[in-house]
């Protein structure tokens, strides 16, 4: 008998404090840096984006957003053997953000760590799900994309503090006889590393380095676009599907028109796009989970569906998840 690893429930979880680019574009004017509504909008579909208060770590996002997939799992957090969460925004340097997590939830004993492949750290969490849970030693996991990317944004830097936001995303996975993931792909090129990276590190009791985000945002649309074809054609592949078997695309949320081209290149209309980032931002590897929390929740996403997720980031990481959902 084939073992298959099924969502049984999807969460989210955004802080309460809101920006719309025009309460953003004040507060960057204050410190004399010039942005639009209009020119966030046209260049990357971003209206809005969440900011975590200070205090507030991705383990409390990540914990509420995990609270919610449970509760529509019927899961508690003690069934939990296995708890990943994908962050490049720690609350700490260690212990990881998963055994806060496991902490907060009131859970103890099952393992639980964090996995660092920037915006496709939710694909990665879940790919390395998938292969305990296929290899028997997980039966009920949770995987977290949580950021507070807030945090590491340069303020001053006009090109990049206006895409990104904090948030976080969760499913409960559970070993099932029926499919489930169907098929997933994961890839990384580290030549890549200076188009898009934090170069600061801890050393000596100091913050050495610049530990704010840098972006080289033309090189990195034009390989996120050729990557996404690219992984989403893999995973098709495997599960020998085409394009037109895909009833949801779920991309990584880093600007509307990557995903535009993808759509395209997949032949898949727009309507099939989840889209958030018009509201949340690039929220990093919270951005999958928390779109296909929204679609789910909203009744767009209906059990049987085949999902695509897929995503790319930093690294240069990327890959593809396919799921029936
Ligand atoms: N407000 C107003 N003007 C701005 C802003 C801003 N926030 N940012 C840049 N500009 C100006 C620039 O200074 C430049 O002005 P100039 O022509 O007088 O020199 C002009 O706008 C054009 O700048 P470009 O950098 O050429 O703009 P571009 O069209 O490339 O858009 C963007 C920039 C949105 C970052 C784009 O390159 C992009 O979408 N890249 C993909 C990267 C991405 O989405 N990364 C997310 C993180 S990575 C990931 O998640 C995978």
């Amino acid at each position: 008998m084939n073992i298959y690893t099924r969502i049984a429930g999807t969460g989210s979880f955004l802080p309460p404090r809101r920006l719309t680019n025009a309460d953003l574009a004040a507060e960057l004017a204050s410190q004399g840096v010039e942005t639009s509504d209009a020119w966030i909008v046209e260049r990357t579909g971003i209206r809005a984006r969440h900011f975590a208060d200070a205090g507030v770590g991705s383990s409390d996002l990540g914990t509420e957003a995990a609270r919610r997939a449970l509760e529509m799992a019927g899961v508690s957090a003690d069934e939990l053997d296995l708890i990943i969460v994908a962050t490049s925004t720690p609350d700490m340097v260690f212990p990881s953000v998963a055994t806060m997590v496991q902490n907060k939830l009131g859970a103890a004993g099952c393992p639980a760590f964090d996995v660092q492949a920037v915006c496709s750290g939710f694909i990665y969490a879940v790919t390395v799900a998938d292969a305990m849970i296929r290899a028997g030693s997980a039966s009920k996991a949770l995987v977290i994309g949580a950021e507070v990317f807030s945090r590491i944004l340069d303020f001053k830097d006009r090109t990049t503090c206006v895409l990104f936001g904090d948030g976080a995303g969760a499913v409960v996975l559970e070993a099932s006889e029926q499919p489930g993931i169907l098929a997933s792909d994961i890839h990384a090129d580290g030549k890549h590393r200076d188009i898009l990276s934090v170069p600061g590190h801890v050393s000596g009791g100091n913050v050495l380095g610049d530990p704010v985000l840098k972006m080289d945002g033309q090189a990195v649309f034009k390989l996120a676009v050729g990557v996404l074809e690219e992984t989403a054609r893999a995973s098709l592949t495997k599960a020998a599907l085409q394009d037109s078997d895909i009833d949801w695309l779920i991309p990584h949320q880093a600007n509307i028109r990557i995903m535009q081209s993808t759509a395209k290149k997949l032949k898949m209309p727009l309507e099939k796009v989840v889209v958030t980032v018009d509201q949340h931002g690039n929220t990093s590897a919270a951005s999958i989970p928390l779109a296909l929390d929204v679609a789910v929740r909203d009744g767009r996403i209906q059990r049987g569906q085949n999902l695509m997720l897929e995503g790319v980031g930093g690294g240069f990481t990327w890959g593809s998840v396919l799921v029936k959902f």
